[in-house]
């Protein structure tokens, strides 16, 4: 079935003749048309232009699309999530409130709290238990206009658990109209039981979970929260250069409490991204430039453990490409509002509100490896498209804490209404 959009305000496209991830101020340029129709076909875009020229190129298709009417409204490429946690058992509302009473982020996780209840909340819940509270939250996503999620391991730490949320993504993606995109995240924390010798839990990771996850083809990329008193920048480097080595690319939670030279790391080994950077250095930053790593940055994060946000400005006056996601997690950003998140990108990181749209569609499909298919209105891409209840995109940020979402159209389905 055909799809017509006619009317929008403006569509923004984010196109270009560039095929990378967009940098310094190529960030800014989004792209915005007016008095153009939006012809989808097949799941995939055909073509954006004049209503007029459409009708007469696709005289056929037009006659037979099903007609959205957006007056009033703007029109976006479906945003792109690349940094969650999505599947995980149980809530940590309680460590909220110890935070409000002085405890900190690591004081708790140092204790056995933090990842390590959730770890054991994941490791209890069923398959089918986290399957259903997993769906629930894509409709969640959904309904705020993400139309690609990635979805990191990482709250088993034994390879049953880190097994069955793997394949609860794996299903989901199968079964969602959202797209999941699978991170292997073995290395999340030190389990209680290897606390005393992590090296050997590395080693674990190394030799048995990673060639598993690489056999079973459970995910594409391959993280590792490189951290003090979690993994340090060595164990990081092997881990991520040993799943390199079983074509899993890799990723990165660098730089997010204390400085521990991650963003160095992460260009190093040639990660796709690093992520979070809340405390990257200068050198970090410039050595990402360099070798073309990409930011997610999360300032959900910073602004729910009250910590300093990254420093996106910079980075994108640097020329490192820049993403934003949601880091959807338990424990540190119990969120999915990409708007929001937005937001805090704006008002937060000094970006504009140019750069913090292609931060969370064409800059963050590249993050996950989707920058050919989804992240821009373009003929021939994924027909992954959201139209916004406003009149033009800058009230999208002004307009702040709210969701403007009004319509979801997924690989050419309207999935939201
Ligand atoms: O991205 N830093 C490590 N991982 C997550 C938090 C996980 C949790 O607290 O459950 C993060 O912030
Ligand atoms: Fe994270």
């Amino acid at each position: 079935m055909a799809l017509l959009i006619i009317n929008a305000n403006e569509v923004v496209t984010l196109a270009s003749e560039k095929k990378e991830p967009r940098i310094k101020e190529e960030m800014a340029e989004i792209n915005v048309l007016q008095d153009v129709a939006v012809l989808v076909a097949e799941g995939e875009i055909v073509e954006i232009a004049p209503l007029e020229q459409l009708k007469s190129d696709y005289a056929a298709l037009v006659e037979s699309a099903e007609v959205i009417d957006a007056k009033g409204q703007i029109v976006l490429p479906g945003f792109v999530d690349a940094h969650t946690h999505l599947v995980h058992g149980g809530t940590r509302e309680n460590e909220f409130n110890m935070r409000l009473n002085g405890a900190t982020y690591m004081e708790i996780m140092n204790a056995g709290g933090g990842i390590h209840y959730t770890t054991t909340k994941t490791r209890e819940a069923s398959f089918d238990e986290l399957y259903d509270k997993t769906y629930v939250h894509l409709n969640t996503f959904l309904k705020h206009g993400i139309t690609t999620v990635e979805a990191k391991s990482g709250y088993g730490l034994d390879w049953e658990t880190e097994y069955k949320q793997l394949t609860v993504a794996k299903r989901l993606q199968e079964t969602h109209a959202i797209d999941v995109v699978s991170t292997f995240m073995g290395a999340h924390a030190v389990p209680k039981e290897y606390k005393e010798n992590s090296d050997k839990f590395v080693d674990i990771v190394i030799e048995e979970m990673l060639p598993k996850v690489a056999e079973l083809g459970l995910a594409e990329f391959n993280d590792v929260f490189c951290e003090h008193g979690v993994f340090t920048p060595e164990q990081s480097r092997r881990i991520l250069l040993a799943g390199k080595a079983l074509g899993l690319t890799p990723k990165i939670h660098a730089d997010e409490i204390e400085p521990y030279e991650g963003a160095e790391l992460a260009a190093e080994v040639g990660a796709i991204s690093a992520e979070h950077l809340l405390v990257a250095s200068d050198e970090g930053i410039r050595r990402m430039a360099e070798a073309g790593t990409i930011a997610v940055l999360l300032p959900g994060t910073a602004f729910f453990l009250r910590a300093p946000f990254a420093r996106g400005r910079l980075m994108v006056d640097s020329g490192v490409p820049v993403a934003i996601s949601t880091d959807f997690n338990p424990g540190s950003s119990p969120t999915i509002s990409l708007p929001f998140i937005q937001n805090l990108a704006c008002l937060n990181m000094g970006m504009t509100m140019e750069e913090v749209i292609t931060a969370t569609t064409i800059n963050a499909a590249y993050a996950i490896n989707r920058g050919d298919e989804v992240g821009s209105l373009e003929a021939g891409k994924k027909a992954d498209i959201v139209i916004l209840n406003v009149p033009n995109y800058k009230q999208m940020q002004y307009f702040y804490g709210m969701n403007h979402t009004h319509t979801v159209i997924k690989g050419g389905q309207v999935v939201v209404k």
